[in-house]
């Protein structure tokens, strides 16, 4: 296996709160890994740095070779790095297709509006997309009207319209059911066997963490404490008193 993404020494404070400290991180292609950490550690900020959303201060950023600390986020997802957001970008008031399409155009440069003349591979990649994440019978539903579940799908299928090699999702099963929760789950599961994408998520849920992810790396206040195996990190002190101790697993 060979390092998709590699971070060195990422450096991030706002105003006077020093929120990511000299954070160094590897994911091989593939992987399937987990950011856990209190509320304020620094998750959201730590994805936000590595796809545009805040600059970093200092470090560099290596994906796929090449150094993208800094660059957009419209760069950033041009190179194959994708998210799904804590709070959606979907559109409503289009239809689950409509909203797979527009991403897929978006990814290829064109707008809607010409796209929507007759793009074959526009149409194969959205069909395929929405198998994917099994919204096929959905495919015409206006997207407000979509259960959680399935609007966590069709932002799954949104971020995959972008056909990228990593994907980053913040809290995928935030506000949702249990059943819904692992649905989810399982999906992201496929994914990264299908399509051996790496996927990184963050998750309060630690039955959730210990079964899908293979690696975890534990953030407070900004720093990495430990990153490991779940096993690994499960027999760790400091995991225990900073974290674990107060989470049931
Ligand atoms: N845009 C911002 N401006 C100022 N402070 C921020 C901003 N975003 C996050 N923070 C602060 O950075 C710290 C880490 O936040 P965050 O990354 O959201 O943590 P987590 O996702 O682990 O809960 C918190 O102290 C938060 O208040
Ligand atoms: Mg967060």
């Amino acid at each position: 296996m060979s390092a998709i993404l590699e971070v060195i020494g990422l450096d991030k404070r706002f105003g006077g709160v020093h929120v990511t400290r000299n954070v160094n991180f590897v994911m091989e292609e593939g992987e399937q890994s987990a950011i856990i950490g209190p509320n304020g550690a620094g998750k959201s900020t730590f994805m936000n740095l590595l796809t545009g959303y805040h600059r970093p201060d200092a470090g560099r950023v290596v994906f796929a070779g090449k150094d993208i600390a800094g660059l957009a986020p419209h760069q950033i997802a041009r190179l194959g790095i994708s998210r799904a957001f804590q709070v959606s970008n979907i559109f409503s008031r289009m239809t689950v297709a409509e909203n797979v399409r527009s991403a897929v155009h978006a990814q290829m440069g064109m707008s809607y509006n010409l796209m929507r003349r007759a793009d074959r591979t526009g149409i194969a990649t959205t069909d395929e997309m929405l198998a994917r994440c099994g919204l096929d019978t959905r495919r015409d539903t206006t997207a407000g009207e979509l259960a959680q579940g399935d609007k966590k799908r069709l932002e799954l299928a949104i971020a995959l319209a972008g056909k990228p090699r990593l994907l980053f999702l913040d809290e995928p099963t935030a506000g949702m059911s249990i059943d819904e929760a692992r649905g989810t789950m399982e999906l992201v599961n496929r994914l990264n066997r299908e399509l051996n994408l790496t996927v990184l998520f963050t998750e309060h849920d630690m039955g959730i963490v210990f079964n899908h992810a293979r690696k975890l790396t534990l953030l407070h206040r900004g720093e990495i404490i430990v990153q490991g195996t779940p096993a690994e990190v499960r027999a760790n002190d400091m995991a225990q008193k900073v974290y674990l101790g107060e989470h049931q697993l």
